[in-house]
C-alpha cells in the first residue's frame, strides 16, 4: 500500500504538486479556526496502518503552523497511524541557532524541542539554514538540498554564471556546493548586520572582477542582505548581469522593492514556501514537488536516500 500525504495551510498549492508528482491523491484534512481563534483539525480519512507524511513549511505565522502540524501529527497517532513524518520544506526560526546578546533565547533550539512533541518518526527539510541545526533534533531529520534541482533550473534557461557568490560567511558552504555541480570559483561577501532588515558590506573575499555573479543563499527575507551584495559586487567590477538563487523566498517588507532596485538579470527561487508569479521580478519559481514526491517514496519503501540527503 502507497503512502498518505495531508497538509496543514501553510503551502497546499506545493501538497498538491507532490501529491500529482508521487501519483496519489492528497489526503482529507479539515483545519477550521473556531471564533475564539482556536484551530481546530479534522483527518477525515482513515490512517489506521498506515505511513502518513505532513507537509507543512513553517514561515510566518509560525506558531499557527507548527500547532497545525503538531494537531495533524497527533490525530495521526490516534487515528491508528504506522508512522508520522514531518516534512517542512522550509524551517522557520531556524536563524536564531544562538544567543547573540544576554538575555536572548535561542529559538531555533526550542522550535526543534516543541516540533520533537509531535512523536514523529521523523522530520524531513530542506536547505536548513546551517547544517550544525539538524543536531538540535532529538529525532532522526532528513536534510534535503534544493541545489541540485536550481543548478538544473539555472542549465535549462542556459545562464553562465562566471562566480559564485556567498553574501555572506554563513552561506559559503552553500556556495560551495553550488560551486562543485557548476564547476566555478567561489567569491565571498563579508557583511555585518546592523538589524533585522539592515545589513552592511565590509568586504569580498576572492576574484569577481570581470565576472558574472550567480549569488546564492539559503533564504531570501527583507532582501537586505542580496541588495548589499548586489552594490558590493557591482563597486568591485563584476559583470553588471547579476542572477540570484535560493531556495526560501519569504519576501517580506522591503524585499520586492529592493530586488526591483538591483535590476538581477534572473532571480531562482524554489516554491518552498513562495507559489506562482510575482510582478516585476525576472523571478523563475522552480517546484521541489518532483524532488520531495521521490524522497517520500524512497522514504516509504525504506530505501536510501543517496544523492538526495546532505548528509549521505
Ligand atoms: C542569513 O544568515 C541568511 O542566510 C540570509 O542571508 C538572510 O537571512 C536573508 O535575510 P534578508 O533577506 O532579510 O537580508
Amino acid at each position: 500500500m502507497g503512502f498518505l500525504l495531508f497538509s496543514g495551510t501553510a503551502n497546499l498549492a506545493l501538497a498538491g504538486a507532490i501529491a500529482d508528482s508521487a501519483g496519489i491523491p492528497l489526503g482529507r484534512a479539515e483545519i477550521e479556526t473556531f471564533p475564539d481563534g482556536e484551530l481546530h483539525v479534522t483527518v477525515a480519512e482513515s490512517v489506521r496502518g498506515r505511513d502518513v507524511y505532513l507537509l507543512q513549511p513553517t514561515p510566518a505565522p509560525a506558531e499557527r503552523h507548527i500547532f497545525e502540524l503538531l494537531l495533524l501529527a497527533d490525530a495521526c497517532r490516534r487515528g491508528g497511524a504506522e508512522r508520522v513524518t514531518g516534512v517542512l520544506p522550509y524551517v522557520g526560526y531556524a536563524r536564531q541557532d544562538r544567543r547573540t546578546a544576554p538575555g536572548e533565547a535561542p529559538a531555533a533550539r526550542v522550535m526543534a524541542d516543541v516540533l520533537a512533541t509531535g512523536r514523529f518518526h521523523r522530520l524531513v527539510a530542506i536547505d536548513l539554514h546551517s547544517a550544525a541545526l539538524e543536531g538540535f533534533f532529538p529525532i532522526p531529520l532528513e536534510h534535503l538540498s534544493a541545489v541540485p534541482v536550481l543548478v538544473q533550473a539555472l542549465r535549462e534557461r542556459g545562464v553562465r554564471p562566471g562566480v559564485v557568490v556567498a553574501p555572506d560567511l554563513g552561506a559559503a558552504k552553500l556556495a560551495e556546493r553550488y560551486a562543485g555541480l557548476l564547476e566555478l570559483p567561489v567569491a565571498i561577501v563579508h557583511k555585518t548586520r546592523l538589524s533585522g532588515a539592515e545589513v552592511r558590506v565590509r568586504q569580498i573575499s576572492g576574484a569577481v572582477r570581470g565576472l558574472a555573479p550567480l549569488i546564492v543563499d539559503d533564504m531570501i527575507s527583507t532582501g537586505g542582505t542580496i541588495s548589499a551584495a548586489v552594490a558590493a559586487l557591482r563597486d568591485a567590477g563584476s559583470e553588471s548581469e547579476i542572477i540570484v538563487a535560493a531556495t526560501h523566498a519569504l519576501l517580506v517588507g522591503p524585499a520586492r522593492e529592493r530586488l526591483a532596485q538591483a535590476s538581477l538579470a534572473s532571480l531562482f527561487v524554489t516554491d518552498s514556501v513562495l507559489g506562482g508569479r510575482v510582478p516585476g521580478l525576472p523571478l523563475h519559481c522552480v517546484s521541489v514537488a518532483p524532488l520531495l514526491a521521490q524522497v517520500l517514496t524512497r522514504l516509504h519503501d525504506d530505501t536510501p536516500l543517496e544523492g538526495f540527503s546532505i548528509t549521505d
